[in-house]
């Protein structure tokens, strides 16, 4: 099974009552070991998790820091991009250069890095001493 068939069925189990934009995200991590996630959303809207963050967390839950490939999936017209908060998490785990499929449950896909995502990302070099 690809990372993106992997991405498609965790988004079936998506808890979005209150958007109705199920999303899910597979990553790989160097290891080899495949963590999915969805969005679950809250009756307290800002509580909701996006399905990047939900499978970074499973990723570290299973021992593993780095991200090797990651798939995204929902029912967009375009390809789904991760939100700016997603990006920053996704850039602590990975390299710039590393790739993000972006996909449409209609088959459409768009290739990007996490440096096209997020130029000049914030880490924690900028916090070194002087
Ligand atoms: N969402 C994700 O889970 N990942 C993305 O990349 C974009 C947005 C979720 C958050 C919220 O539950 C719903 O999609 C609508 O914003």
């Amino acid at each position: 099974m690809t990372l993106l068939e992997d991405a498609a069925r965790a988004r079936i189990n998506a808890y979005a009552p209150y958007s109705g934009f199920k999303v899910g995200a597979a990553l790989r991590g160097e290891a080899g070991g495949v963590h999915v996630g969805v969005n679950v959303e809250n009756a307290a809207y800002p509580e909701g998790t996006c399905a990047e963050a939900g499978a970074i967390a499973a990723m570290i839950a299973a021992g593993e820091t780095r991200i090797k490939e990651l798939a995204v999936i929902a029912d967009s017209p375009e390809p789904v991009a991760p939100c700016g908060g997603c990006r920053q998490k996704i850039a602590e785990f990975a390299a710039p250069d590393m790739r993000v499929t972006m996909a449409t449950t209609s088959g459409r896909t768009a290739t990007v890095t996490v440096a096209d995502l997020l130029p000049g990302a914030f880490s924690s070099a900028a916090m070194e001493p002087r």
